[in-house]
């Protein structure tokens, strides 16, 4: 048997499988398909401090291979998950990572002080496209970057983990940006921005024209990014990006993924990381492999 867990930046995960934030809400209707102990983690629905109605409708469509969102981060505000939801979570075996996003560094910081020691990770969100109509955000550029990592490190009583964005000309140097200033860990991608048009309307398939593109066609973008941030940087990186199976999962940690997000997967069936667990297990046994783990990085070199 394949020992399964694996750490994070300090965080013991009894399973490298993470239920992606955004796609799991806070955890309840997914506990009535499956028992989410199963899973390593769990990143709740993107926090901001104060309650967010989203963007307006229509903000998902399908598309080829994946979907495009624009939600908004639609939520109700940290205090809301601190008193209604975390209790519940915390019934549960499970990390629980509180994925957060702020309109300054200072935000950020006030939720990483809102939060302290009551979850295991905090994620800091610097990669929405859906809150302008560029699809910019913090993690656009290195120094905006490293401010709101900087400024949740000050806070923060437990491992930061900043989750990156696709939708730049060089991963790895906004990776090391935060890195430098203070990051434990790096999740990505985040979604890709991408565009489509009715053509019986002629109009976007968005109410804001834009989104975030996530299923199996972003797939290999993330392995190529999850592969130079991690080489670039050392860091312990959650991987994510269209994991639809077991064997994406193995491939995902030997790009350099410490931990794999499952998310839009989750969408065309709930049971996703029942199933990707069970195919990652099966996976390993087949290829002999005694501890998940030592997948990480194993990618050879040419
Ligand atoms: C959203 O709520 O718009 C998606 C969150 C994200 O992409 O970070």
């Amino acid at each position: 048997m394949t020992d399964m867990t694996v750490s994070l930046a300090g965080v013991r995960l009894k399973n490298p499988l993470v239920a992606a934030s955004g796609c799991f809400g806070f955890g309840r209707e997914y506990d009535e398909y499956f028992d989410i102990s199963i899973l390593g983690g769990l990143s709740v629905k993107g926090l901001t401090l104060r309650p967010r109605d989203g963007n307006p409708p229509p903000r998902a469509a399908e598309t080829p291979g994946g979907m495009l969102n624009s939600v908004g981060l639609q939520n109700p505000g940290v205090e809301a998950f601190l008193r209604d939801e975390l209790p519940f979570l915390k019934t549960k075996d499970v990390a629980v990572f509180a994925n957060i996003s702020g309109g300054s560094p200072e935000d950020y910081g006030e939720m990483a002080g809102l939060l302290g020691d009551a979850v295991d990770l905090l994620e800091v969100n610097i990669s929405c496209p859906n809150l302008n109509d560029r699809g910019e955000n913090f993690g656009s550029e290195p120094r905006a970057a490293a401010a709101v990592t900087e400024t949740v490190k000050k806070r923060a009583r437990v491992p930061v983990c900043v989750k990156l964005s696709p939708n730049v000309s060089d991963i790895a140097e906004i990776a090391l940006a935060c890195k430098n200033a203070g990051a434990d860990a790096l999740s990505l991608i985040n979604t890709l921005y991408g565009m489509r048009i009715d053509l019986e309307t002629r109009r976007p398939v968005l109410r804001t024209n834009a989104g975030g593109l996530s299923g199996p066609a972003v797939f290999p973008v993330a392995v190529r990014c999850v592969w130079q941030a991690a080489a670039k940087t050392g860091l312990p990186v959650v991987g994510m990006g269209g994991v639809s199976s077991g064997a994406d999962a193995a491939e995902m940690m030997v790009a350099g993924a410490s931990a794999v997000g499952i998310g839009t997967a989750l969408f065309g069936d709930p049971l996703a990381p029942v199933r990707i667990l069970r195919e990652l297990r099966d996976w390993c046994g087949k290829a002999g492999v005694d501890k998940v783990s030592e997948l990480t990085g194993s990618v050879k070199a040419y």
